[in-house]
């Protein structure tokens, strides 16, 4: 896979050298290329933005500039390839898009600053807007490396053991369940004896088990859209039940 950014702090990008995204990068399944947006500047201070019309605070980052570096990018790309406005103004970044996204073949990050972007740089160049939380950064260089950590983990090959993503929290709106290590025993708190039991079986009905109860607590919005067996189904009613008489019980304690 490809990915472009286009940034005016190329500098910022220095931790996709490292972990995952250099093993990504080294392996060959990552061509990531941070360009400077001032290259696509004309004059000798190399200005991307100017001040906004009908005044206001802040600067706007220029539309030559950033359609210029956009075109540049997009030249040896295949037809429709994304070009993704990080903005606070995007669709919501999920597991799920960056499914979608991990199946392209090339994408273009345009990372904002300041306090934004010329409007008719969205409506000339750019084909989608994706935000990383109901929040306000400073710029879209976290973000688009947020992005890319979520996109270059799902690709084939980069990480070790193939399939390891397909059971992690979200990726089938069900969170993970609690992980343990060595050793069995750490200030009297025992590893669960399934885990140590050898049985596959019981140790993958097990981990889904407190994955459910998991999601059940802390998103118990995410299992509207889950693809849930019918016993699956009733384990929630059960936590459902368990809940309703803990709450009994402690209002019972209150009177
Ligand atoms: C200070 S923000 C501009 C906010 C803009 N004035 C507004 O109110 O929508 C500067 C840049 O940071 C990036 N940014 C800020 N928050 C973001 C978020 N939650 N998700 C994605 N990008 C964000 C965008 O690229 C944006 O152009």
């Amino acid at each position: 896979m490809r990915i472009d950014v286009l940034t005016l702090f190329p500098t910022m990008f220095a931790p996709m050298n490292e972990s995952m995204m250099w093993k990504a990068r080294d392996k060959g399944l990552l061509d990531l290329r941070v360009i400077d947006l001032r290259t696509f500047t004309h004059d000798k201070h190399r200005t991307a933005d100017d001040i906004p019309y009908g005044g206001g605070g802040g600067m706007i980052m220029k539309p030559d500039v950033l359609v210029a570096a956009i075109e540049a990018s997009l030249q040896s790309a295949p037809a429709g390839t994304p070009v993704i406005y990080l903005s606070p103004q995007g669709r919501v970044f999920s597991h799920r898009i960056a499914q979608q996204l991990a199946a392209r073949e090339h994408l273009v990050l345009l990372c904002g600053h300041y306090e934004g972007i010329d409007e008719r740089v969205l409506q000339l160049a750019v084909t989608d807007e994706i935000s990383i939380g109901d929040y306000v950064l400073t710029g879209g260089e976290l973000p688009a490396m947020v992005l890319m950590d979520a996109v270059v983990r799902l690709l084939p090959g980069v990480l070790g053991a193939e399939g390891a993503t397909a059971l992690e929290s979200h990726a089938d709106g069900v969170l993970e369940g609690p992980h343990y290590t060595r050793p069995a025993v750490f200030r009297g708190l025992a590893v669960p004896e399934v885990l140590q039991s050898g049985n596959h079986a019981a140790v993958a009905a097990w981990r889904r088990v407190q994955g459910l109860r998991r999601t059940w607590r802390h998103r118990p919005d995410l299992l509207l859209r889950a693809a849930l067996s019918e016993d699956e189904r009733y384990l929630l009613a059960q936590f459902a039940n368990e809940d309703a008489a803990r709450w009994l019980a402690a209002r019972q304690g209150e009177g």
